[in-house]
């Protein structure tokens, strides 16, 4: 499966190897030392219209795209490095049994081993501060390569390609404490420092990662400040999950949309039914990548101006991206303590209380605090990873409700929200009447195939 892979893999260790002598230096230092990484340059091509629904292609013209071999087979490569802190392919991972299929996954190591932050969170948006810990640290042999818009209409691949100085690469690197198969890091123009804030040029760099991987088991996720993300140096996630996450099973009502020209449009959809309220963002008929991409950032844009933390989830290889609003302004600090870090609240400054400041204040159910697991994107989606055994042979549905439900909008606030996303994104008012939440969830919800991961992390059923 792996074997076309093999040779670009020789390629670029073969540079590495050339350049161990700087073998663990930082990226701010080896970059202008070492200076050559492979390149994947996507094609920019964000303003022709969206392809068919890769779901409806029939198996077999399901074909690995270049850009997944490349990142498995260099991921399988740092694994077999000893590069990640603990093996997550031996971390147990079950499918809760229920109507949403909530996945629980037993991970001992990840929270011991997670590197070290440490900073306060009174604001969505704040300023990239060099004293905290951010990615220019990372480590060479952590990158896997660049991925940068290609400078015409076509995809390449260049295995060993000189970054010049005054260049700041976009990187993919793994997550050394990986919390599935492929989990990596896409880190926007690394070296210019950008703080954890979505932009035009980043969102529109992630949402070609997950269309180009063009797999509907990979998923791209962003957190906001407040909403857990514990990093404030701009970077997105992304892993392999051979199940559909419930969010994406959840049934979805449409609620906003735009007519473009010619019938092409945004398609804004809540979901029903599920522990988190929430938006999925869909192009409509003849729509381009740009304007999706320009709906959700201008979403987000306003969300960030507003103080709203928030989750993104891009989902079925860009073509279905959730955005998930949480609780509400935020005052909470990250502190280590004894090798881990815990949440500590400041002040929340606004009528509604969020998860961090209920968790200091007593209000959320002390069996869930226990557990100790913070609702980022990937909870919020229905991945769950918990540290202790016993959590995880407990886990049932309405615990992975209940705990997401904390960190939702009200009722009121989710139609606020929704008014601020309208305005933002130019789009008006549609309800498709026609929707019955209490519908079972299709099993065919979600993506199909599955058949190219490993067998050590399939999800047992
Ligand atoms: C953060 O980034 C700056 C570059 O702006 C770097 O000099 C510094 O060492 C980094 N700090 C940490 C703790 O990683
Ligand atoms: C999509 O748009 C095309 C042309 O603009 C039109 O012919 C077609 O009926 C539309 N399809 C749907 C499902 O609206």
């Amino acid at each position: 499966m792996f074997s076309k892979v093999t040779s670009w893999v020789v390629a670029a260790s073969a540079l590495e190897n050339a350049a161990c002598l700087f073998y663990l230096a930082f990226v701010s230092q080896w970059i202008h030392l070492v200076a050559v990484l492979p390149l994947y340059a996507f094609k920019n091509d964000d303003n022709e219209p969206i392809e068919n629904d890769i779901q409806t292609l029939p198996e077999e013209e399901c074909q690995m795209s270049f850009l997944n071999n490349l990142l498995l087979g260099l991921w399988e490569e740092r694994m077999s490095q000893g590069l990640f802190r603990y093996d997550v392919t031996t971390c147990e991972t079950k499918v809760i049994p229920g109507r949403y299929g909530f996945i629980a996954q037993l991970n001992e190591g990840r929270h011991l081993k997670k590197r070290p932050t440490e900073f306060c969170i009174d604001k969505v948006l704040q300023p990239f501060d060099e004293n905290k810990f951010n990615f220019t640290k990372v480590g060479q042999e952590e990158v896997l390569f660049r991925f940068e818009p290609s400078t015409d209409y076509k995809p390449h691949y260049f295995s060993g390609m000189r970054v010049n100085s005054g260049i700041s690469p976009s990187i993919v690197a793994i997550n050394v404490s990986p919390i599935e198969y492929g989990h990596v890091l896409l880190i926007p123009r690394v070296l210019d420092c950008l703080p954890q804030r979505i932009d035009r040029d980043s969102f529109a760099i992630a949402l070609h990662f997950a269309s180009e991987v063009a797999d509907p088991f990979f998923r791209v996720g962003y957190n906001s400040l407040g909403a857990f993300a514990t990093i404030n140096h701009l970077h997105f996630q992304a892993y392999y999950l051979s199940v559909p996450f419930p969010v994406e099973k959840a049934p979805i009502q449409k609620i906003l949309a735009r007519k473009g020209l010619g019938g092409a449009g945004v398609i804004v959809s809540k979901l029903l039914n599920y522990p988190v309220r929430g938006f999925a963002f869909e192009g409509g008929n003849g729509s381009t990548a740009r304007d999706l991409s320009d709906a959700v950032v201008n979403s987000c844009i306003s969300l960030q101006n507003k103080n709203i933390p928030f989750n993104i989830l891009i989902a079925q290889c860009g073509k279905k991206i959730f955005l998930l609003p949480q609780g509400l302004e935020i005052g909470y600090c990250w502190e280590k303590v004894a090798d881990e870090i815990i949440m500590n609240v400041g002040r929340g400054f606004n009528e509604e209380i969020c998860y961090a400041e209920k968790q200091a204040l007593g209000v959320v159910d002390q069996e869930l605090l226990d557990t100790q697991v913070n609702p980022a994107v990937w909870e919020i989606s229905g991945h769950i990873v918990l540290k202790r055994t016993n959590d995880y042979n407990d886990a049932s549905e309405e615990y992975a409700w209940k705990l997401l439900s904390e960190v939702s909008l009200s009722e009121e606030r989710f139609e606020e929200v929704k008014g601020y996303i309208s305005e933002a994104a130019d789009l008006q008012a549609e309800e498709d009447k026609n929707i019955n939440p209490e519908k079972e969830i299709p099993d065919s919800s979600g993506p199909q195939v599955a058949s190219h991961m490993p067998s050590d992390c399939l999800v047992l059923q």
